[in-house]
Formats: C-alpha cells, structure tokens, sequence
C-alpha cells in the first residue's frame, strides 16, 4: 500500500449486486425498463397509487430476503478491504440491498435508503422490515394504516448522509466508483469533489460511462474489484 494513501472512498452502484442475481436499473431488461419511475420512485407516484408503490418494493423485499440472494465476491473483497486496511475507509452505496452489511461491511453509508426498512409519514420514526406492507399495515408508533413508505430515496427527494459524505470525499486520497453508470446527481458528481481536493479516482465498472475518471478498470465486479484492492493492500 502506497503510504500517501490514508482515506478512502469507495461508491458502489447497482453494479456490484448484478451478479449476486439482482438485476440493475438502466440495462436493457433493467428495472426500470419494465416499471415507469415516475409511477414507482417519485413522491408524486406514490400519492397517485401507493398500493403500487408498496408492491413493487414488496416484490424487491421478498426477492432479496430469497436464499438465492447472497453476497458475491465483490462485496466480501470490499469488507476483507476495509478490515486491513489500517486508514480511513468508507463505503457510500447508492443500493438498497443489505448486501454489504452481510458481507460485513461496516462503515456503510445507504444515500438512497434501504429496502428493509420503512419510515412513518407522522413520527418520521424509521423501522426494520420484513414482510409485505400495504396501505392497511400499521406503524408501530402510531398504530394505525396508511402512514407506511418505503425508507428509500425518490427522485426528487434529497439522499441521506450528504453532509458527511462530502467531508469524506473532501479528505479522501482515493475514490472508487464501482457498478454505477453515474447517471443520477449527486452520486455521479462525487468522483468531481474528491478531484478538486487532488484525490485519485478510478472507476471499477462493466462498460464506459463516460465519467473523465483517472483510471478505469472494465469487467465484472466479482473479478476487478477483489484484484483493485488486493493490489491496494500490497502497494
Ligand atoms: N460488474 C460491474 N459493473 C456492472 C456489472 C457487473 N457485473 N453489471 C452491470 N454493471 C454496471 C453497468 O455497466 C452500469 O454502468 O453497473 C452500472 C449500473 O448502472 P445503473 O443500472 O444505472 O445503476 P446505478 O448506477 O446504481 O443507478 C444509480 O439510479 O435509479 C436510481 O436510485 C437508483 O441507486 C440507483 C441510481
């Protein structure tokens, strides 16, 4: 490990879960190729037709709480990372999976929330969930229907933890963006912050986004991103 590097930021996008079997959300057969985003992920869809709303997430609950969904090598090579290495190490995902922490990540940032929680509308009080939610479902503080939403991050809404990321990316030696396509501000702008503040950044992804990073590194996640940060470690 070069010495000059003593914090780091590493962002991870859709990407990295792809080949844990959870599909991605701009690909042809992506996510939002078969549901319309303004009717799934918008504030204004979910006053329109929440009952929508909560199945689609249900659906991505129930898909993810499946034995088939496990953490790939990928997430596991991003924790054994963060374990050895003796600098400042954080993990900002744009997922909502739990992937990370079951591959025993810890300092994890979720910016755009989690699907295995909810939050009430009244108490703002967020909670961790598992089964199915409906208009009917009761929270927990007020115990009564209709107060439920999905604790994730729509458009138009602003994502979680932006203050501390940004005093982390403008610390940062290196950044890493890995499985996102940095399409969708503010995540996408990262990369910009951390090389004002003269940090190196590289992009660990599928295939060309376009982002002027410094370095780039093409293929499948389960193979770049355990031989990126193997290599860190040793430098
Ligand atoms: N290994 C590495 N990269 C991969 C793999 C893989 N196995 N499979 C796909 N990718 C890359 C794709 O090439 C693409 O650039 O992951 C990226 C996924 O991009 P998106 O589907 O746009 O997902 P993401 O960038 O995470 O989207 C950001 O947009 O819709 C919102 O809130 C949603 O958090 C999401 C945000």
């Amino acid at each position: 490990m070069s010495s000059s590097v003593k914090s780091i930021v590493v962002l991870t996008g859709a990407g990295i879960s792809a080949e844990s079997g959870i599909e991605t959300f701009r690909a042809e057969d992506g996510l939002w190729a078969n549901h319309p985003v303004d009717d799934v992920a918008t504030p204004e869809g979910f006053s329109r037709n929440p009952q929508l709303v909560y199945e689609f997430y249900n659906q991505r609950r129930r898909q993810l709480l499946s034995d088939e969904i496990k953490p790939n090598a990928a997430h596991t090579a991003l924790a054994k990372f963060e374990h050895d290495f003796p600098g400042f190490f954080l993990l900002v995902t744009q997922n909502i999976d739990n992937l990370h922490e079951r591959a025993g990540s810890q300092n994890l940032l979720h910016m755009h929330g989690e699907l295995l929680k909810m939050r009430c509308l009244n108490s703002k009080m967020v909670f961790d969930i598992q089964e199915d939610i409906d208009f009917d479902s009761h929270c927990r503080c007020c115990r009564s229907p209709g107060n439920l939403r999905p604790h994730i991050v729509w458009f138009g809404e602003m994502p979680f933890h932006m203050n501390q990321i940004n005093i982390a990316l403008e610390a940062c030696d290196l950044f890493v963006a890995i499985g996102t396509s940095g399409n969708v501000y503010p995540a996408s702008g990262f990369y910009q912050t951390a090389k004002i503040r003269k940090a190196h950044t590289a992009e660990l992804n599928l295939e060309e986004t376009g982002s002027t990073f410094d370095k780039h590194v093409y293929g499948q996640a389960t193979e770049t991103v355990p031989s990126y940060f193997e290599a860190l470690l040793s430098a």
